[in-house]
């Protein structure tokens, strides 16, 4: 089966996504992807229009016989809910593929939504959830029973242990480490290099080690 996918974004990140994509076509034994371009949401993100850039969500409405699949190729967690949404309400019948890289080493005993994004280097998710649209992003390690939420983006090199809720919209920084059975609130952030001993309540952001609160007047 041949599935024509378009990228919602135009960052770096979005071509890490393509990559991504061209990765899994390239080891895939059934379906073939095809990435057709690049969308991004209003003209004010059109910029230096990279290659590969098709223009506004225009293109979605105007060519809808040309695309099947749609992959979220921007990381902010709130962004990412914002997209995806606007674009489910508007076009119900399409599909966001879960796209796992062919170098992720992940149970079939873990539970993925559509639109989630796990890359290459990741690795565990024993009896795990990861829901939908989360991005799990390069060398991320998932431990037994974990839950990651909605919209998620977890950075590279992320260790999350067993037991832990990362909550949805929740940002955990490169590197960073969440010991067992945490759980990090809905929309908090989590700095990179933290190592997290506590639970984070929502909203809030965290960061050093052990880490803590940053007030928000700073510190
Ligand atoms: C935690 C984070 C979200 C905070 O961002 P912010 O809300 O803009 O906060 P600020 O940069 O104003 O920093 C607030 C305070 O926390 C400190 N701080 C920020 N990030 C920190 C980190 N990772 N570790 C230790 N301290 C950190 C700052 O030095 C500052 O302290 P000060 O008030 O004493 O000067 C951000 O610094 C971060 O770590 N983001 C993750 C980036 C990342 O991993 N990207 C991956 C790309 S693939």
């Amino acid at each position: 089966m041949r599935e024509n996918i378009i990228i919602v974004g135009d960052s770096g990140f979005s071509r890490s996504i393509r990559w991504l994509i061209e990765d899994i076509d390239d080891h895939a034994q059934n379906t073939v992807y095809c990435v057709v371009g690049h969308v991004v949401s209003d003209v004010e993100y059109l910029g230096q229009g990279h290659h590969g850039l098709l223009g506004t969500f225009k293109y979605l409405y105007m060519h809808t016989e040309l695309w099947d699949s749609l992959a979220m190729g921007v990381g902010a967690p709130g962004a990412r809910m914002e997209l995806s949404n606007r674009l489910l309400n508007a076009f119900p019948a399409r599909i966001w593929p879960s796209l796992v890289s062919p170098r992720a080493h992940v149970s079939d005993r873990v539970h993925i939504q559509q639109g989630v994004i796990i890359q290459s280097g990741c690795r565990g998710f024993v009896d795990a959830s990861v829901l939908e649209f989360a991005l799990l992003n390069l060398n991320v390690t998932v431990g037994h029973d974990a839950l990651i939420g909605r919209y998620c983006n977890i950075s590279p090199s992320v260790n999350i242990s067993g037991g832990c809720v990362i909550d949805e919209g929740a940002m955990i920084g490169t590197g960073a480490q969440i010991l067992e059975n945490l759980t990090v609130g809905k929309w908090a952030k989590v700095g990179a290099g933290a190592v997290v001993t506590k639970d984070v309540p929502p909203g809030e952001t965290w960061v050093g080690i052990p880490a803590r609160k940053v007030e928000e007047n700073g510190g």
